[in-house]
């Protein structure tokens, strides 16, 4: 055999196996996503994401403190309210005394070194379910959208969030938020990070479900991008890096690894970070149910794939696991 035709002689081993990949998983590359709802006390199943809960402001230091013992690193906060009005234009986003901002300032007291983002959308909180304000035939009205998001975002990164980190896609809306946050003293105090390629997909059926955050009518296709749509993403992520975004994400992952290294590539200087969303956590767990492979070994693969594509942050409900696991 010729020389050059043997590669095995590299990978023979555990370790030399292991430096085949530029980068390996650490816990600093693992952002845990967490439904906090108006419930003070609750811990509610979320029956489509196995193993995941709707949390309440006082149940919190119960629930990560255990994690943060492990090395949980960040989370990013979704708020999930039942005893509030919705209205047009998402009013109980921002409410002091909504779950978001009141899990902030826990989380703050409680955890200082844990690194606290907030997805900022209306969805959660608007009457119609859509992540805008709408016009009276039902479609988006970009300028009150992003104003309100802009306003949503300041109103969080006020309340001591970290990163706020916009999801509702909304043209524009990462300029407005930056500027938001410069003008009112808090542009070096809150990373913006971009749902940038976030794609119309149906990987985000177990969170509407537990966020309560389905449209009453239509879709959120005028919005995400279609899955079809390679160069409307690398001019999406092109535009946020113009318009001042901190870090770039691509969303949903496993069927998105070209975007991600798209992005990668587009964004170089940039932190990438992909979210491996709750449809892409469901597949994986109901695979390993029915037997077709390993829990562990899958979540793996699935989440190196994301690194080999070039991502460095990884939003992942897998995060408790991973914790476990990367401890060995
Ligand atoms: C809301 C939002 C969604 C997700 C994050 N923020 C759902 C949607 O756009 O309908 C999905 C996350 C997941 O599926 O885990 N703007
Ligand atoms: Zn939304």
């Amino acid at each position: 055999m010729d020389i050059s035709s043997i590669l095995q002689g590299g990978y023979q081993h555990p370790l030399s196996r292991q430096w085949q990949g530029r980068r390996t998983l650490t816990k600093s590359m693992l952002m845990y996503p967490i439904f906090i709802t108006d419930d003070p006390e609750a811990s509610v199943e979320i029956k489509t994401l196995p193993g995941q809960r709707r949390w309440g402001v006082n149940k919190l230091e119960s629930f990560l403190g255990p994690l943060v013992k492990k090395g949980l690193k960040s989370v990013i906060l979704f708020g999930v309210p039942f005893k509030c009005e919705k209205d047009g234009k998402g009013t109980p986003a921002d409410d002091p005394k909504g779950p978001v901002i009141q899990a902030i300032r826990k989380l703050r007291s409680l955890f200082p070194d844990l690194y606290i983002a907030c997805d900022v959308c209306l969805c959660e909180y608007t009457s119609h379910g859509h992540c805008g304000v709408l016009n009276d035939d039902g479609t988006i009205n970009i300028e009150p959208s992003v104003a309100r998001i802009a306003e949503v975002a300041l109103n969080y990164a006020k309340a001591g969030a970290h990163c706020v980190a916009p999801s509702d896609m909304m043209d524009g809306r990462i300029k407005a938020i930056k500027r938001a946050l410069i003008d009112a003293g808090y542009g070096n105090r809150c990373t913006l990070m971009s749902y940038s390629a976030k794609f119309a997909s149906s990987l985000y059926g177990p969170f509407r479900e537990a966020a309560g955050s389905a449209p009453a009518f239509g879709d959120r296709k005028c919005y995400q991008l279609p899955p079809t749509a390679k160069g409307l993403a690398r001019r999406a992520i092109q535009r946020d890096v113009t318009e001042g975004a901190d870090i770039i994400m691509v969303k949903p992952s496993l069927p998105y690894l070209d975007i991600i290294a798209d992005a990668a590539q587009l964004a170089p200087d940039h932190p990438l970070a992909c979210y491996q969303v709750s449809g892409e956590y469901a597949m994986v767990c109901a695979g390993a149910d029915a037997g077709v492979y390993d829990l562990r070994v899958m979540a793996f693969e699935t989440v190196e794939s994301m690194i080999r594509a070039g991502a460095t942050l990884i939003l992942s409900y897998f995060t408790p696991q991973f914790l476990d696991w990367l401890e060995a």
